[in-house]
C-alpha cells in the first residue's frame, strides 16, 4: 500500500465516521429538545452503540497501520493535518486503558446524578466519595496520556490541543490583577443597579419572535438551521447544512433569551461556515472550545452589548415590549452592562465572569496536580472566593458544588470559557484595524462582519491549532492585554 492509497483509505474511514457522529449530534439534539422523558434509557443505548463503533474503527491496528504508511507520504498542508489529528485521535483513546475509559464513563454518569442531589441540599459529603474517585481517575488517565511538566497539561490538552498551564497562567494573571482594580474602581464609584429594568412580563412567545428577528436581521440562515427551546442552551453542527441554536425563556427576565441566542448564534456562524468541501475530514471541524467560544462571545459581549447594537435594534424592542416604551436608551445599556459581583458563574457580567473561571482554573490544576486533597476542596473554594470578591458564597450549592464540570468528570475544561473571552477581544482589535466595525453594526450591516471572521477563521477549521491560528489571524501571541482595554473602556464609559 503506497502512502497516498493509505491516506485515501483514511480519508473514506474518516468520512464513515463523521456521518456516524452526525447521527449522535442529531440524537444529542433531540435528546435535549424534544425528547419524551422516557424514552432516555434506549437513547443511552444508542449513543452506547455509535460511540462503541468510532472507539473500534479508530483504535484498530488496521487504522494505526495505514497511519503509518501515510505518514511516509509528501503531502500539503491539509493532508498532513488529517494525519496529525487522525494520529492523535487513535493515540490518545489507545493509551487509556479500555477499563479505566468504561469506569470513568461510569462514575462520571452516577456522580452526575447525585450532584444533582448534593447541590439542592448543599450537601458536599453526598458527593465527596464519587469526586474522589473521579479525581484519581482523571490523575491515571493523565499518567496514561503523558505530560511534559505538570500533570494537568495532560487533561488542558483534551480540551485545547497543545496548550499547557503556563501558559494559561500568564495570560490568566495579567487579567486577573487588571481585573481586581477594574472592579474596585466598580464598587467605589456607588452607583446603583438598574437591572430591574430588565425584569417585568414577557411572553415565551413574543421573546422567540424577537430572538428570531435578531437572528435574521443579523443574517442567521434559517434555510441551514433552527432555534428552539431548552434548558441549558446549546449550539450543535449536524451537518454543513443543518446548524441548530438553542435558547431559553424566562418570563419574567428578558436577558436570558437575547443574550443566550446571540451566544449560541456565533457558535452557530462558526460552524455554518467552515468549509464545506472539507466535511468528513479532521480539518473541516472547528479548531478547538477556546477558539469556538471566542465567536459566541463577540457575538453575545462585543456586539450584542454594545451601544451601536442597540442603537439599531433598541427601537425594534421598545415596539416588540412595551415594558420597554418608557425606558431610555442610556438606561437599558447601563443595565446590560452593569458589573455586579455575585456568586453565579453563568449569570455573572463580563468584567467579574472571568474571575469565577481563574478561581477553578487554579483549584482544579492544584487538586489534579496533588497538590490539595479532595477534601479541601469546599474550604478552598471558599477562601479563594473570598480573596477575588471580598465575600463568602453562602453555602456549598453556590460555592463548591455550583457547577456540573467536575463532578461530570471535566477537568481542564474551565479555562476554555475564559480563553474564549481574551480571544474575542484580540481578534477584535485586529477587525477594528480593517473594518469599521460598530459603524457596520448600527447601520445593521452585519455582512462584512461575518464574511471577515469567515474568511480568517472559520474557513480555516483545524488547518491550524489554536496559538497559530491566532497568530495568523491577529500577528501576536494569545494574550490579555486586548479584553483588558475593552473592559476597561466598558467600565470608564459606565461608571466613569
Ligand atoms: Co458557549
Amino acid at each position: 500500500m503506497s502512502p497516498i492509497e493509505a491516506y485515501n483509505e483514511l480519508l473514506n474511514i474518516s468520512r464513515r465516521l463523521t456521518v456516524f457522529s452526525s447521527f449522535g449530534a442529531l440524537l444529542g439534539w433531540d435528546q435535549r429538545t424534544y425528547m419524551p422523558k422516557y424514552a432516555g434509557k434506549y437513547r443511552a443505548m444508542q449513543f452506547a452503540v455509535l460511540r462503541e463503533y468510532t472507539y473500534e474503527v479508530l483504535t484498530s491496528d488496521k487504522f494505526g497501520e495505514m497511519l503509518e504508511i501515510a505518514e511516509k507520504g509528501e503531502f500539503g498542508l491539509r493532508e498532513r493535518m488529517n494525519i496529525y489529528w487522525w494520529k492523535r485521535a487513535h493515540e490518545r483513546l489507545r493509551k487509556i486503558p479500555k477499563e479505566l475509559a468504561i469506569e470513568e464513563a461510569r462514575v462520571s454518569s452516577e456522580s452526575e446524578n447525585v450532584w444533582v442531589e448534593a447541590k439542592k441540599t448543599g450537601d458536599f459529603e453526598l458527593i465527596k466519595p464519587y469526586i474522589k474517585r473521579i479525581v484519581e481517575i482523571k490523575r491515571e488517565i493523565a499518567d496514561a496520556l503523558g505530560y511534559e511538566g505538570e500533570r494537568y497539561n495532560a487533561l488542558l490538552d483534551s480540551y485545547e490541543p497543545d496548550l499547557k498551564a503556563e501558559e494559561v497562567e500568564r495570560v490568566f494573571s495579567h487579567l486577573k490583577e487588571e481585573t481586581l482594580k477594574l472592579l474596585d474602581r466598580v464598587l467605589s464609584s456607588g452607583k446603583a443597579s438598574k437591572e430591574n429594568l430588565l425584569r417585568g412580563n414577557f411572553p415565551k412567545d413574543k421573546q422567540a419572535e424577537f430572538c428570531k428577528y435578531l437572528l435574521r436581521s443579523i443574517g442567521y440562515d434559517f434555510g441551514r438551521g433552527r432555534l428552539d427551546e431548552t434548558i441549558h442552551p446549546f449550539a450543535t453542527r449536524i451537518t454543513p447544512n443543518d446548524v441548530r441554536i438553542t435558547t431559553k425563556y424566562e418570563e419574567e427576565f428578558i436577558s436570558p433569551s437575547i443574550f443566550g441566542t446571540l451566544h449560541e448564534m456565533g457558535h452557530g456562524l462558526y460552524d455554518m461556515n467552515l468549509p464545506e468541501d472539507m466535511w468528513g475530514e479532521p480539518v473541516g471541524r472547528a479548531v478547538s472550545l477556546s477558539v469556538h467560544e471566542s465567536q459566541s462571545r463577540f457575538w453575545e459581549n462585543i456586539i450584542g452589548r454594545s451601544e451601536a447594537f442597540w442603537r439599531r435594534f433598541y427601537p425594534d424592542l421598545q415596539r416588540h415590549f412595551e415594558h420597554f416604551a418608557n425606558i431610555d436608551l442610556e438606561d437599558f445599556l447601563f443595565a446590560i452592562n452593569e458589573v455586579k459581583p455575585s456568586t453565579i458563574r453563568i449569570e455573572a457580567d463580563e468584567l467579574t465572569y472571568n474571575l469565577h473561571i481563574i478561581l477553578r482554573f487554579e483549584i482544579e490544576r492544584d487538586v489534579i496536580n496533588g497538590k490539595f486533597d479532595v477534601e479541601e476542596l469546599p474550604e478552598l473554594w471558599n477562601e479563594k472566593f473570598k480573596n477575588l470578591f471580598g465575600f463568602y458564597p453562602k453555602n456549598h450549592s453556590e460555592g463548591v458544588l455550583q457547577d456540573v464540570h467536575w463532578y461530570g468528570g471535566s477537568f481542564g475544561y474551565f479555562p476554555t470559557y475564559t480563553l474564549g473571552n481574551i480571544i474575542s477581544a484580540q481578534i477584535f482589535a485586529r477587525m477594528k484595524e480593517e473594518l469599521p466595525v460598530y459603524e457596520l453594526v448600527e447601520r445593521g450591516e452585519f455582512e462584512p462582519i461575518i464574511l471577515w471572521l469567515k474568511h480568517k477563521i472559520h474557513s480555516k477549521g483545524s488547518l491550524y491549532k489554536t496559538k497559530e491560528l491566532i497568530k495568523e489571524v491577529t500577528g501576536e501571541e494569545i494574550k490579555s492585554e486586548y479584553l483588558v482595554d475593552y473592559l476597561r473602556g466598558k467600565v470608564e464609559r459606565f461608571y466613569g
